[in-house]
């Protein structure tokens, strides 16, 4: 298959990726939804490596919702296991490749040997520069704002921020990453063109690809597929082209 060329110059810094499909990738072979989430392991691999190939500084991979605790137990523990089963099996390969694992959501839900795996993977690889790789686990969008407004609230309550010098940096900074900037390509795949509860607050001005490849299909030639359709459009932000084409700063920087 010939590659679809792409400019080495315009990586997106910042690459997020609901991965869904993987219970209708398995329904579709007559296989347990379970085949599908397995299936799913194998291109999370690919998209590592892909991501890493290419120049992708962040990789955020939407993993767990708050709301997928709400599915069948069976279906839960096997993902909790593959969870476990991924850590176990690629933590060398990313240490190896300096890619620096970060995991964001109420994390304290996960099992007791998914969170110790978890821990570890995150503290060995803290040092690492090459590249870093979120989980978002056990993750709502509306749950990471709330847990911001609290701790800030919090703040304001013992005098050690005053609510009227709030602005939207002062919010961010309360978020679970805020060294990590926003997504710059939000990918879905499995052609459903929604955000169900994926970092609401980051993707504000997120340029969005949706694909109808399920995402245990999901490989290198896709991730270049997005970031070859992200690389034609033009990021306004709010402003009109001429002002792009002149380089007016972007409101807000
Ligand atoms: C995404 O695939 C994986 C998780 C949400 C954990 P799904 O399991 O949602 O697959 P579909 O959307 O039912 O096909
Ligand atoms: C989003 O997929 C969550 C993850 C990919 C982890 P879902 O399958 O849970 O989302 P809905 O139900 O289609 O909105
Ligand atoms: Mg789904």
């Amino acid at each position: 298959m010939q590659e679809r060329r792409i400019r080495a110059d315009a990586i997106p810094g910042h690459v997020a990726i609901i991965m869904d499909g993987n219970g209708r990738w398995a329904e579709r072979r007559g296989l347990d939804r379970i085949h599908g989430h397995r299936a799913g392991i194998e291109s999370v691999r690919a998209a590592v490596r892909a991501a890493h190939e290419l120049g992708v500084g962040v990789l955020t991979l939407y993993a767990f919702s708050t709301e997928n605790w709400s599915r069948p137990k069976g279906e839960v523990d096997a993902l909790m296991g593959l969870l476990e089963h991924y850590l176990e099996a690629e933590i060398d390969e990313l240490h190896r490749n300096g890619i620096r694992l970060r995991a964001m959501g109420r994390l304290e839900r996960l099992p007791e040997a998914a969170r110790a795996k978890l821990d570890d993977a995150i503290a060995r690889t803290r040092d690492n520069a090459e590249m870093t790789v979120v989980f978002a686990l056990s993750y709502g969008g509306r749950t990471e704002i709330v847990d911001a407004a609290r701790r800030l609230a919090r703040d304001v309550e013992q005098g050690k921020l005053d609510a009227e010098s709030i602005d939207e940096k002062t919010f961010a900074s309360y978020l679970y990453e805020p060294e990590i900037p926003d997504p710059d390509l939000l990918i879905r795949t499995g052609g459903d063109a929604r955000v169900s509860n994926f970092l609401l607050w980051q993707i504000a001005y997120s340029e969005l690809h949706v694909t109808d490849v399920m995402w245990p299909d999901f490989r290198k030639s896709h991730l270049v597929d997005a970031i070859g359709e992200f690389q034609q459009r033009e990021r306004r932000y709010g402003l009109t082209s001429e002002q792009v084409r002149i380089g007016t700063p972007r409101p807000g920087s």
